[in-house]
């Protein structure tokens, strides 16, 4: 669905590459996690896939990116467009600032892409029962909680029906509750079978749902591969992220000079308790 090959781009105003010979394949409806530390090169990397590079960001890009089979460039920018959603970082930043309910907030994108009304009318219906924000269609837009407004930036983009989302750090400005809805919402567009490519930095949430993780540092990918391999590998504490908590429990012991049964270390919560409780009957030290 999108393919990079060998993509290196630095901005006007850098003086290094920020990425760097970046090969990468996003299959149409998996689920991708961009993880790595400050700086490494992730909002980058949306910005290229978005088209926002080189569209609107200059510099020197080198290499080649195709969006479902049609290679993007400068000219097509506007008809690959539409099959990307792009949530930003800030909710303030997407909100338009021009509506007065959430209602005309999730209609605004669909009515500047030229839709019919009655087309209009059901997408934004649809959406607000599909994201169950049924509650929020008549609340003023700048009046709503971060949260809530994450959730209506996610809401104005999933209106417009892009096949494939790109969402930079949806929660990082969220509560536990907020962050929990988000990921809500990430859950359903994967049962819709959306071409989902996130960043996002807890592991927890990642490993519950993701297919697959990309680690970046210093614009480079240092490992990618499905989300059971990469978040139970130490070796990406070495580039500034952590793995999941419920892993780390299992280094620790295995550290320890504990065998895990089977070898592979549990990423999640459930998987967690599994080993724990096959542990306890092999070496009797669980106690629930
Ligand atoms: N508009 C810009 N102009 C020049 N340099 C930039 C620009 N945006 C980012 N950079 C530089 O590019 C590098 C990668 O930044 P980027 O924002 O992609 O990283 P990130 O992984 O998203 O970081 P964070 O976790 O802080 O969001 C950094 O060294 C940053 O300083
Ligand atoms: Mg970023």
């Amino acid at each position: 669905m999108v393919v990079l090959k060998n993509i290196s781009y630095r901005y006007p105003t850098s003086k290094d590459k920020v990425l760097k010979n970046i090969d990468l394949n996003f299959e149409k409806g998996k689920f991708y996690t961009v993880i790595g530390k400050n700086g490494s090169g992730k909002t980058t990397l949306c910005n290229l896939i978005r088209g926002f590079i080189p569209h609107f960001f200059k510099g020197e890009l080198t290499g080649e990116i195709c969006i479902d089979g049609i290679k993007l460039t400068e000219e097509n920018f506007d008809n690959i467009s539409n099959k990307i959603g792009f949530v930003f970082q800030n909710p303030f930043v997407q909100i338009s600032g021009v509506t007065e309910t959430v209602y005309e907030e999730l209609a605004y994108g669909l009515e500047n892409m030229g839709c019919k009304e009655d087309y209009i009318h059901e997408r934004v219906n649809y959406v607000l029962d599909l994201l169950k924000i049924r509650h929020l269609e008549n609340k003023n837009p700048n009046n709503l909680s971060g949260g809530q407004k994450q959730r209506i930036a996610l809401a104005s983009t999933i209106a417009m029906d892009p096949e494939i989302l790109v969402i930079d750090e949806p929660t990082s400005q969220l509560d536990p509750d907020g962050t929990n809805q988000i990921f809500e919402i990430i859950k359903i567009l994967k049962d819709l079978k959306k071409t989902i490519i996130l960043v996002e930095h807890k592991m927890e949430l990642i490993a519950e749902y993701s297919d697959y993780v990309i680690l970046l540092n210093d614009g480079k990918v240092i490992m990618q591969g499905e989300t059971k391999d990469i978040l139970s590998n130490i070796e990406i504490e070495n580039y500034g992220v952590g793995v999941p908590k419920y892993a780390k429990i299992f280094h620790i012991l295995r550290k320890k000079g504990i065998e895990i049964p089977g070898g592979n270390i549990p990423i999640k919560k459930v998987e967690a308790y599994e080993m724990l409780k096959i542990m306890e009957e092999k070496y009797g030290f669980y106690r629930g």
